[in-house]
């Protein structure tokens, strides 16, 4: 090779050399760089997993009540349904249920925030108009007593379907639309929710069948479990 050319290649491949060791090109992906942005990602992450003070995994039974504390920490935000009804839910069950509604209109449901957050106050009315109208054996398979309501807490979420532009919130009729119902279930753990009352476990969780009363628990792995195995909350905390 002419010494010429050697002289003008020489300080060009040096040139490179230095600049790829100093990280100038090509150290995109070596393991210092992948370290800083993981622990980036995690710093995110431990924020939003840290901004609520309250436990989503939180029991409420007949046998357990509300946290005393519950109603002073937790974050409700509003949602307006299809009928114009304003509803209020915990802000991330919110995040994850409109999500879920996203995912189930794909295949053609259309599904309805009904009964969300209630008080104490409301699950007492609530107990005594269904009294009046149902009977007490009725009210206590499906209305818990006040204090004791999952909807306290604002994870709890009664749907209801519009089919052909009806409101379909009945229970008798929801428990014949199961089919439909099932077709959401198939979704709920991907977006943190599980079906809190199912059919076949009223000695486990007092309540009738509710297809429609879905509860957040924000862990898309222990939601898989649990309906995966189709055990109720119950069962998974080994609680009574
Ligand atoms: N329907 C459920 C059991 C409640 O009233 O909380
Ligand atoms: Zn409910």
């Amino acid at each position: 090779m002419n010494k010429k050319i050697l002289y003008l290649i020489i300080p060009v491949l040096i040139l490179v050399a230095l600049l790829f060791g100093t990280g100038r090109f090509g150290t995109l992906n070596s393991p210092d760089t992948v370290e800083t942005q993981q622990s980036v990602e995690t710093d995110a992450q431990s924020e939003t997993e840290t901004q609520n003070a309250y436990d989503y995994m939180v029991f409420v039974n007949k046998q357990n009540k509300l946290p005393d504390d519950w109603e002073e920490k937790v974050v409700l935000k509003e949602a307006v349904n299809k009928y114009g009804e304003t509803k209020l839910v915990e802000e991330k069950a919110l995040e994850q249920f409109l999500k879920l509604q996203e995912k189930v209109a794909e295949e053609g449901i259309d599904m309805q925030l009904d009964s969300t957050y209630r008080s104490v106050q409301e699950q007492q009315e609530l107990w005594d108009e269904w009294t009046i109208e149902y009977g007490e054996d009725y009210v206590k398979t499906y209305v818990a007593v006040p204090g004791c309501s999952e909807h306290h807490t604002g994870l709890a979420i009664d749907v209801c379907l519009d089919i052909d532009g009806r409101r379909v919130d009945d229970n008798d009729e929801m428990i014949a639309k199961k089919e439909i119902f099932e077709k959401i279930w198939a979704h709920l753990a991907d977006y943190g929710f599980i079906l809190r009352y199912p059919e076949g476990k009223e000695d486990i969780t007092g309540y009738g069948f509710e297809p429609w009363h879905f509860r957040y628990i924000d862990d898309v792995d222990i939601a898989k479990e649990i309906m995966e195995k189709g055990i109720t909350l119950e069962e998974y905390l080994n609680r009574q």
